[in-house]
């Protein structure tokens, strides 16, 4: 009988860092057994920049998972992110032998690939190389030319690639937590894997994950990735532009987004007022809620039109007919799927996480959906991947939302998806 296997995913967020194990038993059933966040630290616009503080933030996150599994953790995939990851489109072909066409094999196929990710940009790192199509004898859109008979083959892949020093930082600071890293994973990439359809990817669809320090950008179409991008703005500039704009810490404006925050003044009621605590908890002030959401709004369409530039930038002047899917935790905002079609002009919807057995329900929302990704990456591209994917579909309808047993610090920064309510605002709102 097959053993289980165990896999291990963390995602490193600019605001969290979250771990899930997973095991995977021999009829191909997967649950998840521990889960751990942890609030990022050292982690900026998704990349490391203090090594030793993500290194804390990361062993606490990875303690906290392993601590109901009894075993040490398996080598682990980690989601990242950061504006240094860039993509290029490569062509590669296999000369012609000039003795006629024989049958292409899988060992010609694997030199292509081979000499695709050789392609590498001086100070960046080759990290996924994504097959697009084969070009057999002049002939495109073949998406397997093993045995065909052919002269000459060429590869068009997608090569994903980030600065070499931002990698070996994310590496160094994750090992140093005690994990062995079986490899990195593009954020965006990830979260596809839980928040989209196959349909989706193959019609031709926009993953935006609108995070706290990153808006992940992954076009798919015919069911692979085409581009992909980092913007370095999410809801960390929401919240310290609404900082600026009513004057107050950081701390306040954070709360004040997750309360009333909505990116469509028009959604609010001109006449509501919110209570906001003085700075030095001594009363309260009110002020109209339609005050916070104006410069949400600005914050978000400008936000929405970068990616719409980057988008044009990369060729893309028309979205695929698939339109948006939203994810990540800014996504959650009221009136963000609204902006987004005005934004867009398409159809555009929130992407949330799969449901997996063992996954609280807390986790089913858009600021876990590379969480759970990374998760569903690494069981798909790791040992088990072939039986367990033959059966995915069919396994994870079955899935049924039970509770894992989680620590009391886990489950209240899920609550509050990752943000402590201050005392402040507890006395105003108890
Ligand atoms: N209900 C909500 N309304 C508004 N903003 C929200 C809400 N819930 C979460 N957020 C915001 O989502 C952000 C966190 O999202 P997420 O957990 O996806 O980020 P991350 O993965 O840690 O960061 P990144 O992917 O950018 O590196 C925070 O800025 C938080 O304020
Ligand atoms: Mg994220």
């Amino acid at each position: 009988m097959a053993r289980d296997t165990f896999y291990t995913g963390i995602d490193l967020g600019t605001s969290k860092i979250s771990t899930l194990v997973a095991k995977v038993g021999g009829e191909g059933d997967l649950q998840v057994l521990g889960i751990g966040i942890s609030q990022a630290e050292g982690i900026e616009k998704g990349m490391v920049t203090d090594v030793p503080a993500a290194t804390e933030a990361i062993r606490a996150s990875v303690d906290e998972a392993c601590r109901y599994i009894g075993r040490s953790p398996s080598p682990a995939h980690i989601a990242i992110s950061g504006a240094h990851i860039t993509c290029r489109n490569v062509q590669v072909s296999m000369p012609a032998s000039g003795q006629g066409a024989k049958p292409v094999t899988r060992e010609d196929v694997r030199g292509l690939v081979r000499a695709a990710y050789a392609e590498t940009d001086p100070d960046m790192e080759n990290l996924h190389i994504i097959t697009r199509e084969f070009i057999v004898d002049g002939l495109r859109g073949v998406r397997n030319p093993v045995g065909l008979d052919a002269e000459e083959v060429c590869l068009e892949a997608t090569v994903v690639a980030g600065n070499s020093i931002a990698i070996q930082n994310t590496h160094k600071a994750v090992e140093k937590a005690g994990m062995v890293v079986d490899s990195l994973v593009i954020s965006a990439l990830a979260s596809a894997d839980s928040v989209l359809t196959e349909d989706e990817k193959e019609l031709g669809v926009v993953l935006l994950d609108i995070g706290a320090g990153t808006t992940d950008v992954a076009v798919f179409k015919t069911g692979k990735l085409i581009h992909i991008c980092t913007i370095p703005v999410g809801g960390h500039q929401v919240s310290k532009d609404l900082s600026i704009a009513l004057g107050v810490p950081y701390e306040y404006a954070e709360e004040l987004k997750l309360r009333w925050g909505c990116v469509l003044p028009e959604m609010v009621d001109a006449s509501e007022e919110v209570l906001l605590p003085t700075m030095h908890g001594t009363g309260h002030k009110s002020f109209k809620r339609v005050d916070l959401c104006s410069p949400i709004y600005e914050r978000i369409v400008e936000t929405l039109h970068l990616v719409v530039m980057r988008l044009r930038q990369a060729g893309m002047e028309r979205l695929p007919a698939a339109g948006v899917v939203l994810t990540g935790g800014t996504a959650t905002m009221a009136g963000m799927v609204d902006l987004a079609k005005r934004a867009f002009h398409c159809p555009v919807r929130i992407g949330m996480p799969r449901e997996l057995e063992g996954l609280p329900e807390e986790m089913h929302s858009p600021a876990f959906g590379a969480s759970v990704g990374i998760l569903l990456w690494s069981v798909r591209h790791h040992g088990e991947v072939r039986s367990y994917a033959a059966r995915r579909s069919e396994a994870l309808a079955g899935y049924k939302t039970v509770f894992t047993r989680l620590s009391s610090s886990t489950n209240a920064r899920l609550k509050t998806a990752g943000h402590k309510f201050s005392a402040e605002f507890k006395k105003i709102y108890a």
